[in-house]
């Protein structure tokens, strides 16, 4: 779906997930999302805090999962998603925090392998993820699944590719800076969601999106397993669909 512009894009997708959230509370059920980093859910979860403060939209009954942190990282690093996801939605929102789920970034490599499976067991010990959101890097990454990743592969401690290093180098203050390695939920994990939303905006993106929607299905680039399931959908401005 393309719309005229990522702010309307953001705000449909937004208010998507209030729908859901508000159909399964009315049933009492939870609502397990899948939350994506980067700059381009920003708008999506501004317009849930304006639903929040607004229009009553509680999260009280949410229980969220993280896509992805890196490896190694202190969650109160200004770099970490953990930072990320409270400034830019946890501190604005009536969420519980022990609802909150992000990969750490503070074990021993050691540990990396146990925790991973563990973060799986508890994504299905809430029954699955309802709604997985995405964006994607240049590299064709999702998540941090980077070019060679498997389509059935789960949550686990990847080496970022030099291009996404070199994309978060400003972040950092330097490529030299930026960590090596990540933990990500694995394609697989992402596909047992029962709905797909990737999101993309502005030129930069239209290269990588021509080739995950156009392309022909490789792990080269990880976003055309995409194809692959009538789950997905593909939310679009008008210059990241500008090749297509
Ligand atoms: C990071 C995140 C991805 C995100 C990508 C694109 O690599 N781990 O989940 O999709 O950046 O970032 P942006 O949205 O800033 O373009």
């Amino acid at each position: 779906t393309v719309f005229p512009d990522s702010i309307a894009a953001s705000n449909s997708v937004a208010a998507r997930i209030a729908a859901l959230i508000r159909d399964k509370q009315s049933r009492g059920e939870t609502t397990v999302l899948g939350l994506a980093t980067g700059a381009t859910p920003v708008k999506v979860y501004k317009e849930l805090i304006r639903l929040h403060k607004e229009e009553g939209l509680s999260f009280k009954n949410v229980v969220t999962f993280n896509l992805d942190e890196y490896f190694p990282m202190q969650p109160n690093a200004e770099q970490s998603y953990v930072t990320f996801m409270k400034q830019q939605l946890f501190d604005h929102i009536d969420i519980d925090p022990a609802n909150i789920h992000i990969p750490d970034g503070t074990l021993a490599e050691a540990d990396v392998a146990q925790f991973c499976i563990n973060y799986e067991q508890k994504i299905n010990s809430y029954g699955g993820l309802d709604l997985q959101i995405l964006g994607i890097g240049r590299t064709g990454h999702i998540g941090f699944n980077e070019p060679g990743s498997a389509p059935n592969s789960g949550t686990r401690l990847v080496t970022l590719d030099d291009l996404t290093r070199r994309d978060a180098s400003r972040d950092f203050g330097g490529k030299e800076n930026v960590p090596t390695k990540a933990i990500t939920m694995g394609v697989g994990t992402i596909f047992k969601a029962r709905e797909i939303i990737l999101m993309a905006w502005n030129l930069k993106k239209a290269s990588i999106i021509k080739k995950a929607v156009e392309g022909s299905v490789s792990s080269e680039v990880p976003a055309t397993y995409l194809q692959l399931s009538d789950k997905v959908e593909f939310i679009l401005d008008q210059d990241a669909a500008a090749e297509l």
